[in-house]
């Protein structure tokens, strides 16, 4: 078997079978095969597309290619495929955690225009994104939720191959998306699993049909895999909740848990726990939903979630928001707000110092966005659009303006768009 015969079998849109596949993943990580051998594959893979059951090879073999955690209990855990303004990992664990359901989740660090939930906690003082195994499984069965950042040897070719992706032009492959994500909550040993995918002008995924294949190919791997998984669709034409930076989502997650958030993160966010509680009791749907709204209701929720951060050492009543410099976005134009590009958005938040461009660059855990005005909103000449926060002197007003297109209608707008079972 060689490399060049398995590239020659892709560019001819042939099948390629699980033999073939092993020797490509383990090949390059072995050092075997060059990164332009395996770059050359990756783009046949983008043109020409895989079958299911190569696939689900191509993820196990990535799975399979390091680490794999174990636990002698159930676990849930979730997953979304990137937006700006998504926190919603800090509203859902606390939920299903006080629900008594048991959440064992790794998160990452945010790149390019997408926040990362590692960032967001590491912007409360103290928070220990590093656990030991055994300090991993011990809180989890103390107080039934830990998060920590994924540092393990989990599927160390996806690592390997996304890297290799991102500078080749090869990222936005629906079998390749897919198989990135379950190799590595295969090899995280989750029992049960929602995904949130999402779609619109801040996500992967532009277009509902892609949104909803990238979701049925993922549930497929997962029940393939025996991890009873589930995939909500939900709408990224507009940044979610109010707050876009590390520290004002801590607060807006603080604020939904409270009952006082915006209504399109707590309707996604009731949905998502929903979900989790309903796989992991196997539960009604209904019976679920009653559940997570009596806890968010009763402040248990609520009170999780500081149970948590205390846990884990963050000491939230350090956290202070005192940003050096404020530019007020005000509106040029009088009609209903109908487009936002929130990638856009995302990279002005970046810019601002609440993201990384790079993976060194340091983060401004206080820059950020607070959104006054989104989709549907009528405004006038003047109204206050939104605010930017940031601790260098950065003029993005104009930027924010033309991320933002107002018309005299308004437009059908749903936050969940579908759910693949
Ligand atoms: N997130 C991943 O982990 N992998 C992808 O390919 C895309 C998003």
């Amino acid at each position: 078997m060689t490399m060049y015969d398995i590239i020659e079998k892709k560019k001819n849109k042939l099948t390629l079978t699980k033999e073939e596949i092993s020797f490509f993943v383990n090949g390059y990580i072995n050092k075997k095969i060059p990164d332009y051998q395996v770059a050359s594959l990756l783009m046949a893979i983008v043109l020409n597309g895989m079958d299911s059951q190569e696939v689900s090879d191509l993820t196990l073999a990535m799975a399979n290619s390091g680490d794999k955690i174990k636990f002698n209990f159930s676990t849930v855990d979730k997953h979304s495929t990137g937006g700006v303004g998504d926190k919603t990992t800090l509203i859902v664990l606390p939920i299903v955690a006080s629900l008594g359901c048991k959440v064992a989740k790794m998160s990452g660090k945010g790149l390019g225009f997408t926040g990362g939930t590692i960032d967001k906690l590491e912007a409360i003082k103290g928070f220990k994104v590093q656990l030991t195994d055994e300090e991993f499984i011990k809180q989890i069965n103390n107080i039934g939720v830990a998060l920590i950042s994924q540092t393990k040897n989990i599927a160390p070719a996806d690592k390997k191959i996304y890297a290799l992706r991102d500078v080749t032009a090869t990222v936005d492959s629906i079998p390749l998306i897919a198989s990135s994500i379950m190799s590595k909550k295969i090899a995280s040993g989750s029992s049960n699993l929602v995904l949130d995918v999402k779609v619109g002008s801040g996500a992967f995924m532009k277009d509902i049909e892609s949104a909803k294949m990238l979701a049925s190919t993922m549930v497929e791997i997962g029940k393939n895999a025996k991890i009873n998984t589930l995939a909500i669709i939900s709408n990224m034409n507009q940044p979610l909740g109010n707050n876009i930076g590390n520290i004002l989502e801590i607060i807006e997650a603080i604020d939904v848990l409270n009952n006082k958030g915006p209504l399109d993160l707590q309707n996604i966010s009731i949905e998502l726990a929903t979900y989790m509680v309903a796989l992991y009791k196997n539960i009604d749907y209904k019976v679920a939903k009653n559940q997570v709204i009596d806890v968010l209701e009763n402040n248990q929720a609520l009170n999780k979630f500081y149970e948590f951060i205390n846990y884990q050492g963050g000491k939230l009543e350090n956290i202070s928001f005192n940003p050096k410099y404020e530019y007020k976005v005000y509106a040029k134009k009088e009609g209903y707000i109908t487009k936002m590009n929130t990638e856009e958005i995302g990279k002005i938040a970046s810019l601002l110092g609440a993201g990384r461009m790079t993976k060194d660059d340091v983060i401004d855990y206080e820059a950020g966005i607070i959104l006054n005005k989104k989709i549907n909103d009528y405004v006038k000449i003047n109204d206050l659009l939104a605010t930017l926060y940031t601790n260098k002197e950065i003029n993005l007003i104009d930027k924010y303006l033309n991320a933002i297109e107002i018309t005299d209608r308004q437009i059908e707008n749903k936050t969940i768009l579908g759910v693949i079972k």
